[in-house]
């Protein structure tokens, strides 16, 4: 080859390289779209996405394709999102289209204590372990978003959801969802905080239309959502089904628009609770982000394959296409789906989550056994050792009862539920425990009361001839997540226990005075017999790990340290919301007002003195612990600093325990009426025997506001206030007066 040839080919190599390699990695460069580097922020994948879109992409983003799911864009890569409930634990797979089971094999999870256990626990370090480990299982299951938590405040003890909530207390629900949020999405997984706002009864929860002030919006039933919102940054909030002045909650002008993503600046995506939205145009334009479940108005109900029809779907198409409603609050929507799909399933470093572990069931025996409340306990009825008697007989059906089925949308499916009586055989051995039900009730059917299938008359004789005998009795009762008995779509109809268990626990006590309750429910019950039983444990459901919790309790292996996160009243009559008869519980005509205003839970026994049966932050131990004088680092106080309130506590028996050590707040002469006194800290202490220390928790004086609905903002009055240092709402121990300037 000539020097010419050789330098034209080498020339034309050279060309050619460029061409194949160069040139297209060049192109391939610029071709990657923004919204698939990681390396960018989400706000410019978002916009990136975004520019991208068709108009048709948009909208299947904002609605299901299925029971559980969002498409996506499969064209751009960007995948499906997926939901589960939530919240205790992740349930069971369900159909496409229908809420049948999907009879997978591989999803038996592990069910956490109910909220309410959770909150009982005072406990916020366990909320965020419990967090942590049930997004683990949400992880791992492939699920993007998890129902849960429920922060509806506990009004009355008649709600049939109660037991998946946190309580009757803004300030303990504020402190134990934050970090259950963050443990959930650490996982890269979305909390979705439920149900805003206003949800606080089953009982026509599709059409009540709640009437409440702005005090008692502000001050009692948003701060959980709007903790959860600032403080933990949450990446979802559920809608609720009920209306709130007139307009439904999940497209609701001022509770969405305004308080969630104007005055709390809510960046995540608001979706519909299944089957809450009712309007296309309020949908577009008052809040709502994702539409779910929907098979109600406009649509026959239980029509399968519904999608396209979806408020959000093409009837929403249409009216953008004509222009009838702006694309600006479309995008906007879109924008909030994106964000969630970078937070979760486009969140590459997200871990792969474990499911069903030893640890996971470690964290909820743990929850369990600090969320027990030790109600009543004369002459030290407990802890039952296990050299004490020959002859423990348990009578009651919620000792062998599976509790982690039933209750609606929160059903699980576990690789294992111990039951109470398996746990007690556990501990005590088989020898020693003799059980027979006392009573029964019918079968779980979600929204349907189904009849007993058993002989009432027989299951009591062979219950009260079984006591004769008997060195100690054992009752498991309580409600059971049936339909009314703590379950979705239901409220309580009556305050006292069901299935005849009132007059079987008279019966037993005429043979047996030998007798300990213990009551699992997320509610309180009427106790007539509460004089002449013994001991008495307010218990929960409690997840996978029930039996071995309540037998460690029982045996005295763990130290009772759970306190009543909602107040049991005597009567049902002596509760707020319902001492103004139907108007106010459970609303006429599908109205309701909440008359007791500001006054809920304690704040009313409190403030009416309407003394309870037990009151809110009330546990027993099996020790006794002693406070010391509170003291604060000041006595004055201007309206940014943060008051320290110290105290010593010591733990005066000989079994090492742990004592929620409560500040209640109180105002000497506010310019509007205020609750006798608020909750404003907690703190659990650990103390073995004989230990005492000193704890110091901080109150921001910007926590000692009330809610002024005259100006509508959040106001501390320059007044004398007082810091109450307490083991329960009642039991005071001692105060401290400071001044804010
Ligand atoms: C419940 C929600 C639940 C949803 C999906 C609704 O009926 O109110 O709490 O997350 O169903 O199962």
């Amino acid at each position: 080859m000539t020097n010419k040839n050789y330098i034209r080919m080498k020339k034309l190599f050279i060309s050619l390289l460029t061409i194949f390699t160069v040139i297209p990695f060049y192109a391939q460069k610029k071709e990657i779209p923004i919204y698939l580097d990681e390396g960018q922020s989400i706000e410019k994948r978002i916009d990136d996405a975004l520019s991208r879109m068709t108009i048709e992409e948009k909208i299947a983003m904002i609605h299901a394709q299925s029971k559980f799911s969002t498409p996506g864009v499969p064209r751009l890569g960007i995948p499906e999102i997926w939901m589960s409930d939530g919240p205790h634990g992740v349930r069971m797979e369900i159909d496409w289209d229908t809420w049948s089971h999907a009879g997978w094999t591989n999803d038996s999870c592990t069910a956490f204590p109910a909220l309410t256990c959770l909150a009982a626990t005072f406990n916020p370090e366990l909320s965020a372990e419990y967090g942590r480990a049930i997004g683990e299982e949400a992880r791992y299951r492939k699920k993007d978003v998890l129902l849960g938590p429920g922060v509806n405040i506990y009004r009355t003890p008649m709600n049939g959801r109660n037991f998946e909530y946190l309580g009757e207390d803004p300030y303990l629900a504020s402190k134990m969802v934050v970090p259950y949020i963050k443990g959930v999405q650490e996982n890269g997984v979305a909390a979705c905080m439920k149900h805003y706002a206003l949800n606080n009864q089953e009982l026509w929860r599709n059409t009540i239309d709640v009437e409440a002030s702005d005090r008692a919006l502000h001050e009692i039933y948003l701060p959980a959502f709007k903790a959860g919102v600032q403080e933990a940054n949450v990446w979802s909030i559920m809608g609720s089904y009920n209306k709130f002045r007139g307009q439904y909650c999940s497209h609701h002008e001022y509770l969405v628009n305004k308080v969630l993503k104007d005055d709390w600046d809510f960046d995540g995506a608001f979706i519909t609770d299944w089957g809450s939205a009712h309007n296309t145009d309020e949908a577009a334009l008052y809040g709502l982000d994702i539409e779910m479940g929907t098979w109600t108005d406009g649509l026959t109900w239980g029509q399968s394959f519904a999608y396209d029809n979806y408020y959000l779907a093409q009837p929403y198409l249409e009216k953008l296409k004509k222009g009838e409603l702006p694309i600006s609050t479309l995008d906007d929507k879109v924008r909030r789906v994106l964000r969630l799909t970078f937070r979760t399933n486009m969140d590459r470093n997200r871990p792969y989550g474990s499911f069903a572990t030893p640890e996971h069931a470690d964290v909820a025996r743990r929850i369990a056994e600090e969320g027990i409340v030790l109600l009543k306990n004369e002459k030290n009825f407990f802890p039952i050792s296990k050299d004490c008697y020959d002859k423990i007989v348990v009578i009651g059906e919620n000792a062998i009862r599976p509790l982690t089925t039933g209750g609606g949308s929160s059903e699980l499916k576990v690789k294992k539920e111990i039951s109470p009586l398996d746990g007690l055989i556990e501990k005590y051995g088989e020898d020693k425990i003799f059980y027979t039900m006392g009573y029964g009730s019918g079968p779980t059917v979600y929204d349907q009361f189904v009849e007993s299938p058993y002989n009432a008359d027989s299951l009591r004789t062979l219950a009260l001839d079984l006591v004769k005998e008997a060195d100690v009795v054992l009752f498991f009762g309580g409600l059971n997540k049936n339909y009314q008995q703590d379950c979705e779509g239901g409220d309580r109809t009556s305050y006292n226990l069901p299935f005849g268990q009132n007059e079987l626990i008279e019966d037993i006590l005429k043979i047996n005075k030998n007798l300990g309750l213990v009551i699992i429910s997320g509610n309180a019950v009427a106790m007539p017999w509460l004089d002449k039983v013994p001991a008495i444990i307010q218990s929960w459901y409690l997840g996978s790990e029930a039996g071995n919790a309540t037998a460690n309790i029982i045996a005295g292996e763990i130290n009772p340290s759970g306190k009543l996160p909602f107040s049991i009243p005597k009567k049902l009559e002596d509760n707020g919301a319902m001492s103004f008869g139907e108007i106010s519980y459970p609303g006429i005509n599908n109205k309701q007002i909440y008359k007791e205003d500001i006054l809920v839970g304690y704040r009313w026994h409190d403030t009416k003195k309407v003394v309870p049966q037990f009151p809110f932050g009330y546990g027993l131990s099996y020790t006794t612990f002693e406070y010391g004088n509170a003291t604060t680092d000041k006595k004055e106080y201007n309206k940014n600093d943060i008051i320290k309130v110290s105290v010593e506590i010591t733990n005066k028996g000989d079994k090492d325990g742990a004592e929620t050590v409560q500040f209640y707040v109180s105002q000497k002469k506010p310019s509007l009426i205020r609750p006798a006194k608020e909750l404003k800290g907690f703190d659990k202490v650990y103390l073995k025997a004989g230990e005492s220390k000193n704890i110091t928790i901080d109150i921001p004086v910007e926590d000692l506001a009330f809610y002024d609905d005259r100006v509508g903002t959040w106001v501390v009055e320059s007044d004398q206030f007082k810091i109450h240092c307490a083991a329960s709402a009642v039991d005071i121990k001692n105060s401290v007066t400071i001044n804010i300037k």
